[in-house]
């Protein structure tokens, strides 16, 4: 039990540092039965291995030995019947092992179903996916419970087999037992000896095999949890010297893709921010928004390209650093089982109360949180469900406010606020004292204040103010009146 909870303990501590492209490629679903099914298994195998499998090999050679010593040439029997029992279990644990491992994935596979069919049940049951849902577990189900038969199919051949290769041996012993004591070479009690250490042989041999289905299990989830350990965190490319442009935020003909082989998302964008500028960043759904803001926070590494922060490269920042000055609002927040308070303490752990109070004032967040019976110490279910849309991404900016940074990113943070709401948050930001502000939105009207304006589209930056892209750029244009002529927002 020490031991696998010192393995959890690493390996929980490895997913907190993979980077985000390792993330995506392990699957949430991987991770949690890395961490939970996994370990269990692999705790049952130390278990037993513990328990019996370093007491048999005694056993069986302990038995042999002492054969050995009451009669050679009967004992001879027990050189033929442990190899071959040997080869017997070592084979069908040679031909188990791969086949666990697939049995591992496909549980993990199904548990990816289950796991998204609960949490998006509300989206399944609106969309009458009900029986859509149940088929397709149906169908893992399947898969899962034919690779376990298959292989469950092998491992019943153990049992019959090492019990028919003993009995036979024991037959033979008797057999040979009897002639020698008919020459008078050994006595009766000899052949009783003789036999009754076979069936030490064969009671252990016979517990073996069972422990052997067990630890092929046990170490195709091993298997998964080494693979789990041995990644090794991304490594980050090696930084460009420092250079003093005067710009407080630089990125310099900066690329990006999701896989490497994949079409870039955004392209060369280059573009400087100074000291205490707001940037607005809008565009189109999918045109890389988050994208670039990800690369801003280091979440992810540009294929192409530099971003300066303070005229140091950001490769050269470790992500404490990083995390250090920029406080970000994630597009879609997440809001932790605690309170309001606990969340809030996560950008700043010694936040006072009235830390906490400005915050949620400057996020529009202290009305409706002091109209919950307990206040800040109101609690918060998982994923704050227990919240509006609305009220989340509130609570998540107030989250961003609290923590002393002095890079603000805001990612669509305000798409389910009102207009009016939207507004006076934009405001109370404003006044906040950051060296430099990034908000991404879908709408002109939340941007248009803002001291450069990022237009992206196709992957290229169109950047100005307002004013500019609004005479320049027909796309922005046309953002801007659609909006304007739809939602009758003041320019
Ligand atoms: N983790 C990911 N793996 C692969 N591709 C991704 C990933 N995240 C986003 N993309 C792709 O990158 C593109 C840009 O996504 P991004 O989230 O930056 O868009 P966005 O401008 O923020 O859109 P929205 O306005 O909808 O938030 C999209 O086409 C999307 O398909
Ligand atoms: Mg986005």
């Amino acid at each position: 039990m020490t031991f696998v909870k010192k393995l959890k303990h690493e390996a929980y501590k490895k997913i907190q540092y993979l980077s985000f492209a390792q993330h995506n490629k392990a699957g949430t679903s991987g991770l949690i039965t890395r961490l939970t099914g996994d370990m269990d298994s692999i705790q049952n195998g130390v278990n037993l291995t513990l328990r019996l499998l370093l007491r048999s090999p005694f056993v069986v050679f302990g038995a042999c030995f002492m054969a050995f010593r009451v009669d050679p040439v009967s004992a001879g029997v027990f050189i033929g019947a442990v190899p071959l029992l040997s080869i017997v279990i070592f084979g069908i644990m040679l031909i188990t092992i791969p086949r666990n491992r697939k049995i591992r994935e496909a549980v993990g596979s199904a548990l990816l179903t289950t796991r998204e069919s609960i949490t998006g049940s509300r989206v399944l049951r609106a969309f009458g996916r009900e029986q859509a849902q149940v088929e397709e577990f149906g169908v893992k189900n399947g898969v899962l419970t034919r690779l376990q038969e298959r292989t469950g199919r092998i491992s019943a051949l153990l049992n019959p087999l090492t019990c028919m290769i003993v009995n036979t041996a024991v037959a033979v012993l008797i057999w040979l037992g009897a002639k020698r004591v008919d020459a008078g070479i050994i006595s009766c009690g000899a052949v009783v000896a003789l036999y009754s250490y076979m069936s030490q042989i064969l009671v252990e041999l016979v517990k073996l095999a069972n422990l052997i289905i067990t630890l092929t299990k046990s170490f195709a989830c091993a298997g998964r949890v080494a693979d789990l350990l041995d990644t090794q965190p991304e490594e980050k490319p090696a930084p460009a010297g420092d250079r003093d442009t005067g710009a407080f935020i630089e990125f310099d003909n900066v690329s990006f893709a999701y896989s490497s082989a994949g079409e870039p998302m955004l392209k060369n964008i280059s573009f400087t921010v100074r000291k205490g500028e707001k940037i607005g960043i809008i565009g189109a759904t999918g045109s890389g928004k988050s994208t670039l803001v990800d690369l801003l926070a280091g979440f992810y590494n540009p294929v192409e390209g530099r971003i300066y922060i303070e005229g140091r490269d950001i490769f050269s920042c470790t992500d404490e650093e990083l995390a250090h000055r920029i406080a970000f609002v994630e597009q879609k927040p997440a809001i932790f089982k605690g309170t309001v308070k606990s969340n809030l303490a996560l950008g700043k752990e010694d936040a006072g109360e009235e830390d906490i109070r400005a915050a949620l004032g400057a996020a529009q967040a202290l009305d409706f949180v002091n109209e919950k019976e307990n206040g800040i110490n109101s609690v918060t279910e998982q994923g704050g469900r227990n919240f509006s849309g609305g009220q989340r991404q509130r609570l998540a900016v107030a989250r961003a406010l609290v923590k002393d940074a002095d890079i603000l990113i805001l990612d669509d943070a305000s798409s389910a606020l009102d207009y009016l709401t939207d507004s006076e948050m934009r405001k109370a930001v404003s006044a906040l004292d950051y060296s430099a502000v990034f908000i991404v939105s879908q709408r002109t009207g939340s941007i248009l204040d803002c001291d450069k304006i990022i237009l992206l589209e196709d992957g290229r930056a169109s950047i100005g103010t307002h004013a500019e892209l609004l005479e320049n750029n027909e796309e922005y244009r046309q953002i801007h009146l659609s909006q304007f002529e739809e939602e009758g927002e003041a320019v």
